[in-house]
């Protein structure tokens, strides 16, 4: 039998809530400051469509490699090996071009450049391939990507765009899914653990600023 040491963390059902609650309401708040498609113009809406493609398309796939090779609980790793087939299987990145095509938004070197650092930190930090943080952060952006779909289908359709296979395929608000991946947390905090001085929210708090970059810069 493992005894943990007392410093570290485990996920009781209390702590499960206190994270999807600070979670839930990060996204909240995100999706609450973003402006309203209809205000922006076609210029400012082209510009979010476009920075988004340039995290996503070349991203995902190695942000949840990322936490897969940084995951020790075995019911972690398959729901994390389940969204990874899925990715590649359905190639997610030809469906994320596709739509950035068809809004005449496909990313340029400036759109690329706006996101570069801030898109370089979450690499860096998934990159410490820390297991619990990592699939925390997944899990922030899975539940967000849902919520922000919509969002921005209407900033496509505006654009003039018929194409929304992509926000169709991520927009499906599966509580099963999101469930599950607690669940994958709980398992993983149990299984590898962290110290009780580790920041479990950076990774989050990374990716809201890299959110923030590409909706709010939208001048261009
Ligand atoms: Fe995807």
């Amino acid at each position: 039998m493992v005894t943990l040491a007392p410093v570290q963390q485990n996920l009781d059902h209390a702590q499960e809530t206190s994270i999807q609650e600070r979670i839930n309401r990060s996204t909240d708040e995100l999706l609450a400051s973003f402006p309203n498609p209809d205000e922006l113009s076609a210029a400012q809406r082209r510009g979010i469509i476009a920075r988004y493609t340039a995290v996503l398309e070349g991203n995902f796939i190695y942000w949840m490699t990322a936490t897969y090779l940084s995951i020790a609980s075995e019911e972690a790793r398959a729901k994390i090996q389940e969204n990874l087939y899925e990715e590649v299987h359905d190639c997610h990145p030809g469906m994320m071009r596709r739509f950035a095509l068809a809004a005449h938004a496909a990313p340029t070197d400036s759109d690329f450049a706006a996101v570069y650092q801030d898109l370089m930190n979450v690499r860096l930090f998934l990159g410490r391939l820390s297991g619990v943080p990592n699939v925390l952060t997944m899990a922030f952006f899975e539940g967000w990507i849902q919520r922000f779909m919509s969002y921005l289908a209407d900033l496509a359709r505006l654009q003039g765009s018929q194409e929304f296979e992509y926000t169709d395929v991520h927009g499906v608000c599966d509580i099963t899914h999101t469930a599950e991946l607690y669940h994958a947390l709980a398992a993983e905090m149990a299984l590898n653990p962290v110290g009780a001085e580790t920041n479990l929210f950076e990774g989050v708090d990374l990716l809201i600023t890299l959110l923030r970059t590409v909706v709010n810069q939208a001048s261009n």
